[in-house]
């Protein structure tokens, strides 16, 4: 670890303190800010190639997944290819279509992870072309894989992922501002993304520092036995990671949900022992989204709010964490650091081992 792990302190925790030198490590040499792109010679792919790519399809699991859903939405937003992500421990078993002109991304932060490895071996077999988002180099699926992004976020060894998450985020940004940049990105939105991703690691700096006023509404939390993670479209994954990461190590039920799905059912649990945590960034559905907090606190909710610094929540009742602003697209990489903190804080505050949590192992190498 770079900052060095100090006595009893938990790898996880040293972990999410490293992610800024991690990013600084996953951008060194990828950056182009003379024509506002990204180089990745290991994609093994031409800028022809990469143009008559029809489709990318990320598949991980748990928060690889998760990651890769957020990845989905970058390469929409800034390449405009249809994107998506599906759990590739499902994906081999419903007999997915594989299309040639289709680019599969295995998110893996072990690379040994045995359900995206079979989906990365079932696309081969049948002729579709795979990179790999790996963290750990000669790993089962980065061998795999035609090409791919190593991650260099470093070794990560707590069950809780994050820096390799961040990271995996990060090589998103990458392969969608390639892929962009040989279409229809213009030279300027381009410039615009790489200075976001130059000022990410300072940005990161400045959320860690909000941990105090996290660890104290984590300590809150953490009396609570279930709870709501909500956010939409650029947030959901958002909220999915943040719940995932409360499960693992602090074992309170977390359940994330659309926002706007909440009035569909979800909302008959809200009480004032169920809080939410709501993801509301400064941005296209910030109205819609403060209108849905209103709900919740009508049904006696208490609400945790990840938002920007200057949004109007209304007179609401609520606790906010405000993250530093970059550019839209890359908002939830800032937003997902707080809830990492929060989960962290949870589990610390209940006295439980987390670099160890019960039943989960770093890496899932059989079916
Ligand atoms: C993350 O905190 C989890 N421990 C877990 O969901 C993990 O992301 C998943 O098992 C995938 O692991 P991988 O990235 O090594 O393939």
């Amino acid at each position: 670890y770079e900052h060095g792990l100090e006595d009893g302190e938990s790898r996880m925790y040293a972990e999410m303190l490293e992610q800024p030198a991690a990013v600084e490590r996953a951008l060194r040499g990828r950056l182009d800010d003379r024509f506002g792109t990204a180089h990745l010679g290991g994609l093994n792919l031409d800028a022809r190639e990469l143009r008559a790519i029809r489709r990318v399809k990320m598949l991980g699991c748990g928060s690889a997944y998760y990651v890769g859903q957020m990845g989905a939405a970058l390469v929409e937003e800034l390449a405009r290819i249809p994107a998506d992500a599906e759990a590739a421990s499902e994906f081999r078993y419903r007999d997915p279509v594989i299309e040639p002109d289709t680019l599969y991304v295995a998110v893996s932060q072990s690379g040994e992870t045995i359900d995206t490895l079979l989906a990365v071996e079932e696309i081969r077999r049948k002729g579709g072309r795979v990179i790999g988002l790996v963290n750990v180099v000669g790993s089962a699926i980065a061998r795999a894989c035609d090409g791919g992004i190593y991650l260099h976020a470093g070794p990560e060894i707590a069950v809780a992922s994050t820096k390799a998450l961040t990271n995996m985020y990060v090589a998103f940004a990458l392969l969608a501002l390639q892929l962009g940049r040989v279409r229809d990105l213009s030279i300027a939105d381009g410039k615009r993304l790489v200075n976001a991703l130059q000022e990410l690691p300072a940005k990161l700096e400045q959320v860690l520092k909000l941990e105090d006023e996290i660890a104290e509404i984590a300590a809150d939390l953490a009396q609570c036995d279930s709870m709501f993670f909500v956010g939409r479209v650029r947030g959901y994954p958002v909220a999915r990671e943040g719940a995932q990461k409360l499960k693992e190590i602090s074992y309170r039920h977390a359940e994330a949900y659309q926002t706007s799905e909440l009035k569909h059912g979800p909302l008959a649990l809200i009480s004032p022992e169920v809080p939410t945590v709501a993801i509301v960034p400064d941005d296209e559905l910030t109205e819609r989204n403060v209108a849905a907090l209103h709900e919740i606190a009508a049904r006696g909710g208490p609400l945790v709010v990840v938002t920007h610094d200057g949004v109007d929540l209304g007179a609401l009742d609520v606790r906010r964490i405000d993250v530093p602003r970059l550019e839209r697209e890359l908002d939830p990489i800032l937003l997902t650091i707080p809830l990492q903190l929060l989960a962290f804080h949870a589990a610390e505050s209940l006295g439980l081992d987390i670099d160890k949590p019960r039943n989960l192992a770093k890496s899932v190498t059989v079916e």
